[in-house]
């Protein structure tokens, strides 16, 4: 049943090779000091870097710069962007990147007028905001994560070994988004793969879970048809801009809380992901891939009608003369064939996990209700186990 609720997604998209002049539409609706916020260096590489900078001076903008925003970033990072935002008095953070540095910018927004520790409140405690927040806007350069339509904002502590995803509410999320696909043209291979299962991941969270039969579950067949093909079209040839901007677009799509509507929604394979990063700093995507066979089949006979509608609907799986096991467990199959057909990470180890750190992850791993099992401690540490 899809229930009641309100929506709204007050983030404004620019969608397209033109995408950019879009922020020159935005910028004089904000103050004069910007928070140009980057990663380690790829759009100086790409030159995406110069066309920000010449459109914030044409608008009279005075730029802070803050780069070396590092692919999963740390709270430290996060307690050098408000010293930075707080010098330069910012009126917007205007974030150039992937998922990462849209998710340090809002972050750092919500936390320049935050009068106690941050990562205690918002990603500790979980506490909403209720102080001033700065604007973020985003010009994306990889795709996966949605950060750019969301408020979800990921920071990982290293010393504590966690790494916490605070979705912040309406207010949090960016006043306005870039998205040119040609600026993911540049992205390594790894990276593009690892976005790709990235987006497959947040829908098959979203899908596996609830109740079923609602526009959200026919919704994320689509994105997932769209997201398979148009992704063996890009990983044989990468600059295939029809392939790349659907990607895109469905990345968008797949996290951006519209659908979440209808559903509890799992987020388990993320929780156990992001206590590999924790653990590993591994690639958020490629930490997904490693787990996510294994965590199906272990959770598939509590949800097995669902599984069956994944491997008839999605991966065209033939469910005549068979028992519903036997099709929910070939959709899978299909599913880890395209998997490894793109490339992706199918273990644990080779992202940096031994057998004797299996219990210090498991123990990192926060559990999830919203799936068709809630998990145990030990339930954690035989998926880990299957997944090396
Ligand atoms: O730092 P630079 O030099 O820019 O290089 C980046 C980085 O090394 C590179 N890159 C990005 N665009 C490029 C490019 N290289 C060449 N050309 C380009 N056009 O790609 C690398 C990875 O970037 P990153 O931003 O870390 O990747 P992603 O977008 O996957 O973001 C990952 C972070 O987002 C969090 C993850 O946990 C992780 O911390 N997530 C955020 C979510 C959200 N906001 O809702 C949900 C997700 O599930 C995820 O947890
Ligand atoms: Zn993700």
């Amino acid at each position: 049943m899809l229930g009641n609720f309100t929506y709204c997604n007050p983030t404004k998209l620019y969608f397209g090779n033109d995408a950019l002049k879009g922020l020159k539409e935005e910028l004089p609706k904000y103050g004069k000091n910007v928070l140009l916020v980057y990663g380690g260096g790829s759009i100086k590489k790409n030159g995406i870097y110069d066309d920000i900078v010449k459109i914030l001076k044409d608008c009279g903008k005075e730029i802070f710069e803050d780069g070396g925003v590092m692919p999963n970033p740390t709270v430290e990072k996060l307690y050098e962007g408000v010293e930075r935002a707080k010098k330069g008095n910012v009126d917007l953070i205007l974030a150039v990147g992937g998922g990462s540095v849209c998710d340090y910018a809002k972050a750092v927004s919500v936390s320049v007028f935050c009068n106690e520790d941050p990562w205690d409140k918002y990603y500790l405690r979980m506490e909403d905001v209720d102080n001033k927040i700065i604007p973020v806007g985003c010009v994306l350069t990889m795709v996966g994560t949605g950060s750019e339509m969301n408020g979800g904002s990921v920071i990982t502590n290293h010393e504590q070994k966690l790494k916490i995803g605070h979705v912040f509410g309406d207010n949090v999320m960016p006043k306005f988004a870039v998205l040119n696909p040609e600026y993911t043209f540049t992205l390594p291979e790894k990276q593009m793969v690892a976005g790709f299962f990235d987006i497959m991941s947040h829908i098959l969270e979203q899908y596996f879970s609830g109740e079923d039969d609602n526009t959200s579950d026919y919704v994320m067949e689509g994105l997932l048809k769209s997201l398979i093909h148009s992704a063996r079209i890009a990983v044989k040839n990468p600059k295939d801009y029809e392939a790349r901007s659907n990607i895109m677009w469905t990345a968008t799509w797949a996290l951006n809380t519209f659908v979440a509507k209808g559903k509890t929604t799992d987020w388990e394979v993320h929780m156990i992901g992001q206590a590999i990063g924790a653990h590993t700093d591994a690639t958020h995507g490629m930490t997904l891939a490693a787990v996510s066979i294994p965590y199906y089949k272990f959770i598939m006979p509590y949800g097995l009608q669902k599984f069956k509608r994944y491997a008839v609907n999605v991966w065209n799986v033939n469910p005549e003369n068979k028992t519903d096991e036997e099709t929910a467990l070939e959709g899978l199959k299909e599913m880890e064939k395209f998997m490894r057909e793109i490339g992706l990470v199918m273990n644990i180890k080779d992202l940096g996990v031994t057998e004797n750190m299996l219990e210090g992850v498991a123990d990192s791993t926060l559990i999830m209700e919203g799936g068709y099992k809630v998990l145990t401690h030990d339930d954690v540490v035989e998926i880990l186990k299957a997944s090396m």
